[in-house]
């Protein structure tokens, strides 16, 4: 890509302010954040600008230049609740919708706000469009608002979803059927202004937390009972997310704090408590020359348009290889937008393509992010010659022991919404110019354990990620160094009452059950449950989102669940609101992509950077995850592949503690 490199300073972002710390029976940390469409200068200075949606604080004129994509970054405190009021603003400076930035696919099933029939003739949203007897139209049509594959140009419904978050109510965890539109002066007749599960979660957060819901927001109390650890939060509107997120609304959570909280890791030397790389107080973060020693990196993948826009593949055809009917002819059998990934060409850290970094020669805490849609990062630091490297965390707070990735080569895996917590010593490294490098591939990926082989990123562009500057230290660095840090582990969770066996699945039938080909990509990917036993033989069956909930522990209950990978490609696996302990992967044979007939012994120790709690686990294809986890909270969750197109068109489904509701 001609985009050129590494002359952007990085942006660290500021701490989001609160609007207030008050509450009745302690103090809650109030928030109000509108999610916006502004112009943010995305590639270098000389480029075009960009228009993305971002989230920032809502109040006041000033809000709006506050916005950016990610957004600032919240600090939270262990046990201190944080309330949000999340505010739908995508209207323009007269309250009329924006429409969306990117095509919407409207024969996913996706958060529909035109009303439609339901099979029992009741007018619902949320159901997959009945495009029998439809006919398609050719792709460079396709636009036509004439046809009946336009895209969607109505206003923008969103949900959002702290990502790791746990202890929560359902109402405060983004479920994707509680969307909800702008509260726009302009709304179209025969839209519904939320989804199915909206005014239910409304109810009972206006029981629970005497706050109400507005027209066009959501109100969402986070206990932070979380340990100490990386959470961000991000759009999570049903069938939308992958575009939604792409146009950039995500940010930061850093909680601190509690029985597993920083304060409480240790110098192995003295016992004593550890000091770890900080920053100046958080008014200070970010402007003028303030020294920064703990930075997030967020980093996503993005193609541009020669006029500064995002793009995002209006058509089926995009996808790399399919040569199906839809290109040029007049009858398509899948989906007409939606792809199976996307691997944009450019690499954006923190909201800017390949910034730089002046860092010196002392020790740095980066909690990295793999904020992609599609794509698993392998993050290299090797380039960095004399540099150190610990993984000391990972979503689910800090690791058993800093693990020191010497031992990987100095790289890291990150599958889609993974982190990781980094010390990155640069102590000894010589003054200069360094860069970190990305060595995943540019398609899907399947290596890991089980040895697939792929071609990694085009080191001129998406292989490159962010340049470092390395100067000499402004002063002693009195932090400890990593392998000295005593890390204050989790408790293991108990025994198992119960073992759940689960299946990713790829969906080889369209809507019109026409039979996906040899070398077309598949219709869907799916979840569902594995029937009988795999080291004999048993039988996955495919579910949708829209089936009954099959998953429904009750309230404190202990669970392993096995995720049998029977398709071809990794898959980052999240479960919301309950963490979990990562307990092994096993090899398994499959059979005709739907049967497994055999179970292999554990590939190995848990990876380093997997031990500790995890809230999103790579499942590798021909191979079954375990993890094992404790259900604290009731109420109607979601667990689903954060590949966001997987995620998008079917591969998430609900999942319920206690009792199932009518
Ligand atoms: Cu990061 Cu269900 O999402
Ligand atoms: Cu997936």
């Amino acid at each position: 890509s001609g985009i050129p490199k590494f002359v952007t300073p990085l942006l660290v972002p500021p701490t989001m302010p609160r609007t207030r710390r008050s509450g009745p029976g302690g103090p809650v940390d109030h928030y109000d954040i509108s999610v916006r469409q502004f112009v943010q200068q995305v590639l270098p200075a000389e480029l075009p600008a960009t228009t993305v949606w971002g989230y920032g604080p809502a109040a006041g004129g000033v809000g709006r230049a506050l916005h950016h994509a990610p957004s600032m970054t919240i600090e939270a405190e262990h046990g201190v609740p944080v309330r949000i009021r999340w505010i739908n603003g995508l209207v323009d400076a007269d309250g009329r919708y924006l429409p969306h930035l990117l095509p919407v696919d409207p024969t996913l099933h996706w958060a529909n706000p035109e009303q439609r029939p339901g099979p029992d003739g009741v007018p619902r949203t949320d159901i997959r469009p009945d495009l029998t007897g439809l006919t398609y139209v050719p792709h460079d049509q396709f636009t036509d608002p004439q046809t009946q594959y336009t895209t969607y140009r109505g206003p923008v419904p969103v949900v959002i979803h702290l990502h790791g978050a746990m202890g929560m109510g359902d109402e405060s965890d983004g479920y994707p059927e509680a969307w909800y539109l702008p509260d726009a002066v302009d709304l179209p007749a025969g839209h519904a202004p939320y989804g199915a599960w909206y005014a239910f979660f409304r109810g009972k957060s206006e029981d629970l937390h005497w706050v109400d819901w507005g027209p066009g927001e959501q109100v969402a109390h986070y206990p932070n009972a979380n340990r100490d650890s990386t959470l961000w939060f991000h759009d999570h509107a049903l069938g939308i997310t992958r575009l939604n997120v792409y146009a950039g609304p995500a940010g930061f959570y850093l909680l601190r704090g509690g029985e597993h909280g920083e304060q409480n890791v240790l110098d192995a030397r003295t016992g004593r408590p550890a000091v770890l790389p900080a920053n100046a107080p958080a008014a200070s973060r970010g402007r003028g020359r303030v020294p920064t020693y703990e930075i997030p990196l967020a980093i996503q993948d993005r193609s541009f348009n020669a006029d500064g826009s995002l793009f995002y593949p209006d058509t089926r055809a995009f996808f790399d290889g399919y040569e199906g009917p839809f290109v040029g002819e007049g009858e398509s059998p899948i989906a007409p937008v939606w792809n199976p990934e996307f691997f944009g060409d450019a690499i954006i850290v923190n909201g800017r393509t390949w910034p730089s970094v002046e860092l010196e020669q002392r020790r740095y805490r980066l909690r990295f992010l793999n904020g992609c849609g599609s794509r698993f990062l392998i993050l290299d630091l090797d380039g960095v010659a004399g540099a150190r490297a610990h993984q000391i965390g990972n979503d689910g707070g800090f690791l058993p022991a800093p693990h020191d990735l010497a031992d990987d080569g100095m790289q890291l895996l990150l599958g889609p919404a993974e982190r990781a917590d980094v010390i990155l010593d640069l102590t000894d490294v010589e003054e200069g110019s360094y860069e970190i490098r990305n060595l995943g591939p540019d398609e899907p990926y399947g290596g890991g354990v089980v040895g697939v082989d792929f071609d990694p990123a085009d080191a001129e562009s998406t292989g490159l990620v962010l340049g470092l500057t390395v100067v000499p230290a402004r002063g002693r660095d009195r932090t400890t160094p990593a392998e000295h840090l005593v890390l204050p582990a989790p408790p293991a969770p108990p025994t198992e009452v119960r073992v759940r066996r689960l299946a990713l699945l790829e969906h080889m039938h369209d809507i019109h059950d026409h039979e996906v080909e040899e070398g077309e990509a598949p219709a869907a990917a799916l979840l569902g449950v594995l029937h009988g036993d795999p080291t004999v033989r048993a039988e996955a069956q495919p579910l949708t989102w829209a089936d009954p909930v099959s998953e429904n522990p009750a309230v404190g209950d202990t669970e392993v669940w096995e995720f049998y990978n029977l398709t071809a490609d990794a898959h980052p696996v999240h479960v919301h609101e309950t963490p979990f302990e990562v307990l092994d992967r096993r090899a398994i044979s499959v059979e005709e992509a739907e049967y497994v007939v055999g179970v292999g012994d554990p590939l190995g120790p848990v990876p380093a950077g997997d031990r500790g709690l995890k809230d999103t686990v790579i499942s590798y294809p021909e191979t079954v995850t375990r993890v094992r986890m404790t259900f604290t909270n009731s109420g109607q969750f979601v667990w689903h592949c954060h590949v966001l197109e997987h995620e998008d068109n079917e591969m998430m489904r609900p999942y319920r503690v206690g009792p199932v509701q009518e």
